[in-house]
C-alpha cells in the first residue's frame, strides 16, 4: 500500500484528519473504537431512512430487510471463512455475546469444573467465565499469566487445562499492548481435552485476515465499531454442531431456527447494511492492490478471497507503522527508547508478526492528566493516557492505568512521527 493508496483511503474517513469541530489532530484511539467510513455510514442512513419495516411479511420493503441480513451473514461468512452464514450470530456488543455464550456453555459439559483464560483478557472476556464460576457452573476460573516480554506463559497454560476444564478461552490480540496469542497451539491444547475453544478479535479484527477453519475455534466473536463500522453491531461465529446444539436462552418461536436462536429480539437491518458496506470497502481495497497478490490466497473464492487480501495488505501496511513507532527515526527514538518512557509489549522488530499496532506505555513520575492534557490539546493527539483498559494485565502487572496508542491502515508513518517528538517532548519536561 503506498502513499497514494493511502490517501485515497483517508479521503474515506472524512474524520480522519480533523473532527467534526474543525480541529487537526491524530487519531490513535482505534482500539476503543475506529474511524467509521463514510460509505458504511450512508448505507446505514440510507437503510434506516427508505427501509424502516421490520423483517417478515412479504411486502418489499420488509423483504428487503430480509435479504440485506441474509446478505450481511454472508459478508461476515466470507470474512471469517466460516462455513455457512448460518454460523453467524448478531448482537449489539461483544459483551453481550460473551457474557451469553458463557451462560450457555456454563449448563453444559456439568461434569466438567473448570475454566481456563488469561492477564490477557479484556474484561468482557473475562467476566463471563468469572461469572460461571460466581454462579457455581464451574468451581474455578483459571488465568494464565503473562511473560516478561508480554506473551501469555504457554507453560502456565499448560499446567492449568486439565481434564476437566470446559472452555478455554483467550484474546487474538491485547487490547492493550498488541501481543498475538498463539491461536492454534492453544486451540490443540484445548481440544485435546474436550473443552470449548473460545478466541476473542474484537481487537484484532480491523488488523489482518482471519480463518476460523484455519483456527479450528469452537466461537470467535468482534465488534464492528472496531472495524470502522458505526456502533452497536458484532457478530459471533460458532461452528455449525454448536449453533445447531447448543441451548441459548431463545425466544419461543426462534428455538430452532438458526442462527435466530441466538439473537434476541428484532434486529437492525440497517446496521448489516453498513456492515455490508464495510466489507465492500474492503473489496474495493483489494482491487487496488490484487497484482500484488497473484498466486496467494487461491484456496479461496470470490468475495472471501478479496477480503483475504485486503486484510493481508493491511496487515503489511501495519508493520510499516509499528516498525516506525519501535525503531523511530533520525531525530527521534522508538517509544521504548525514548529516556523517561516505560514500554509494555513486543519491542524487537523481528518479532512484528506476533503484534498488532498498539502500543501501551507510560511516563514515569509524571502527573497522569497533565501528560494526557498536554497529548491532546497541545499536540492534537486523540489517544487514552489516563487509562483503565479493562484488561486482566491492569491486575497482573499492578499497574491500574497506562496510555495506550491504538493505531490502524489509515494512520501513517508521518503521524507516528509527529507522535513520537511530541511524546519527547512532554518526557523531557
Ligand atoms: C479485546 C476486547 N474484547 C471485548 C471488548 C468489548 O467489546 P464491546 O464493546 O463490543 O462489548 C473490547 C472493547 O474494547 C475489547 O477490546
Amino acid at each position: 500500500m503506498n502513499e497514494i493508496l493511502i490517501k485515497k483511503i483517508r479521503a474515506k474517513f472524512p474524520r480522519v484528519d480533523s473532527d467534526a469541530m474543525g480541529r487537526k489532530r491524530i487519531f490513535f484511539d482505534a482500539g476503543a473504537g475506529t474511524q467509521v467510513l463514510e460509505s458504511s455510514v450512508k448505507a446505514m442512513a440510507d437503510v434506516s431512512l427508505n427501509y424502516a419495516a421490520n423483517i417478515g411479511p412479504n411486502y418489499p420493503e420488509s423483504a428487503k430487510c430480509d435479504e440485506i441480513i441474509i446478505e450481511g451473514r454472508g459478508a461476515i461468512a466470507d470474512f471469517l471463512n466460516a462455513e455457512a452464514p448460518e454460523t453467524i450470530v448478531s448482537a449489539e456488543s461483544a459483551t453481550n455475546l460473551l457474557g451469553r455464550l458463557g451462560y450457555t456453555i456454563g449448563k453444559y459439559t456439568t461434569k466438567k469444573n473448570n475454566v481456563v483464560s488469561t492477564y490477557m483478557e479484556h474484561l468482557g472476556n473475562a467476566s463471563p467465565w468469572f461469572e460461571m464460576e460466581r454462579r457455581g457452573y464451574v468451581k474455578e476460573a483459571k488465568w494464565v499469566g503473562l511473560n516478561d516480554d508480554t506473551t501469555l506463559n504457554m507453560d502456565d497454560l499448560k499446567s492449568k487445562v486439565d481434564k476437566n476444564t470446559k472452555v478455554v478461552s483467550c484474546a487474538y490480540t491485547a487490547n492493550l499492548f498488541g501481543t498475538k496469542n498463539p491461536l492454534k497451539e492453544i486451540g490443540k491444547i484445548a481440544h485435546d481435552v474436550g473443552a470449548y475453544f473460545v478466541v476473542d478479535a474484537v481487537h484484532h479484527a480491523p488488523h489482518g485476515p482471519i480463518d476460523v477453519k484455519e483456527l479450528d475455534c469452537d466461537f470467535l466473536i468482534f465488534s464492528m465499531y472496531k472495524v470502522f463500522t458505526p456502533k452497536y453491531i458484532c457478530f459471533m461465529y460458532g461452528k455449525m454442531e454448536h449453533i445447531e446444539n447448543l441451548f441459548p436462552y431463545s425466544v419461543e418461536r426462534n428455538v430452532t431456527v438458526l442462527p435466530d436462536k441466538w439473537e434476541l429480539g428484532s434486529i437492525d437491518p440497517a446496521k448489516f447494511a453498513a456492515t455490508i458496506a464495510t466489507m465492500d470497502y474492503f473489496v474495493w481495497l483489494s482491487e487496488q492492490i490484487k497484482d500484488q497478490y497473484k498466486g496467494k490466497y487461491d484456496n479461496y473464492t470470490g468475495r472471501a478471497r478479496s477480503l483475504k487480501i485486503a486484510l493481508a495488505a493491511i496487515k503489511e501496511y501495519e508493520k510499516s507503522l509499528s516498525t516506525a513507532m519501535l525503531k523511530g527515526f533520525d531525530d527521534v527514538p522508538g517509544l521504548p527508547d525514548i529516556p523517561g518512557v516505560d514500554f509494555y509489549g513486543i519491542k524487537d522488530l523481528n518479532r512484528l508478526d506476533e503484534r498488532d499496532p498498539t502500543f501501551a506505555f507510560k511516563i514515569a513520575d509524571r502527573d497522569e492528566k497533565e501528560v494526557e492534557n498536554l497529548l491532546v490539546k497541545k499536540y492534537g493527539i486523540d489517544l487514552r493516557y489516563v487509562f483503565d483498559s479493562w484488561n486482566m494485565a491492569h491486575n497482573f502487572w499492578n499497574i491500574p492505568t497506562m496510555g495506550r496508542a491504538s493505531l490502524v491502515h489509515y494512520n501513517t508513518v508521518d503521524e507516528v512521527h509527529r507522535f513520537l517528538k511530541a511524546v519527547e517532548e512532554v518526557a523531557k519536561k
